[in-house]
């Protein structure tokens, strides 16, 4: 309500975190979240493939470790099934509502992964994706980026503090030549995209990162 009585402008800004295992993504979004915070900017944290229920039922299938045997064409559509559910029940009601949406990966993911990565066909993947995602666009993507084995170095001494580190380790299982294609997958999308793109170097420490996730945000919502 606060916004409607001119105190709090709505800001409808879509804004998409990327990179590989182990980047820093879901440790950058919680700290871009306080952030925003601070300012009493209205803003929704979200990620993908569970950000809805449905989601989280979705994520099931694919990274419980009995379904290693998940083909990559059924794994592209499972993502992108949890993508239209997550799109249409949680991003763009936000965005109508006014709000910033933060969301941990979105579709460029599937570009990076189930395309450079597992070598699914780019232009099957457009169509598929553009569907799900009700051609649903970041005005505002931040890449971060830093060599695979360092991102998979973090990735696994977190998923060794958890409970049950098999959990989410689908892609962390997969070689290095895999990560590496991913990493230079995103790095294509990004040449293909620099407007909305912004590239962080990741392998520096969790402050300095932050401080250029923050310079990126508040120009995109100053704008
Ligand atoms: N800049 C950093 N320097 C050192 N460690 C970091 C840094 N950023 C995050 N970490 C740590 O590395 C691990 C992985 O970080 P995080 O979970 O944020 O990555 P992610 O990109 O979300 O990974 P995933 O793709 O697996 O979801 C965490 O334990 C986190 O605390
Ligand atoms: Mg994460």
């Amino acid at each position: 309500m606060a916004f409607l009585t001119g105190r709090i402008k709505p800001v409808n800004k879509f804004i998409t975190f990327e990179g590989i295992e182990g980047s820093g993504k879901s440790t950058q979004i919680e700290l871009a979240v306080a952030y925003l915070r601070e300012k009493a900017i209205p803003c929704v944290v979200t990620r993908e493939p569970t950000g809805t229920d449905i989601g989280m039922k979705i994520a099931d299938i694919l990274f419980k470790r009995e379904h290693g045997h998940l083909c990559a064409e059924a794994e592209l559509l499972l993502f992108c099934a949890a993508r239209a559910q997550h799109v249409r029940t949680v991003i763009q009601p936000a965005l109508r509502e006014g709000k910033v949406v933060l969301c941990d990966r979105f579709s460029d993911a599937t570009y990076a992964y189930q395309g450079a990565g597992r070598g699914l066909d780019r232009e099957i993947i457009r169509i598929i994706n553009d569907y799900s995602a009700v051609h649903t666009r970041p005005d505002l993507t931040l890449l971060f980026d830093l060599p695979v084995e360092a991102g998979l170095k973090r990735a696994t001494a977190r998923n060794n503090r958890l409970d049950d580190p098999a959990a989410s380790d689908r892609f962390e299982r997969e070689t290095l030549e895999f990560h590496r294609r991913i990493r230079e997958g995103y790095l294509e999308i990004l040449k293909n995209s620099p407007e909305r793109f912004r590239l962080i170097d990741a392998d520096r420490n969790i402050d300095a990162i932050q401080e250029d996730v923050r310079r990126h945000i508040s120009a995109l919502i100053k704008q």
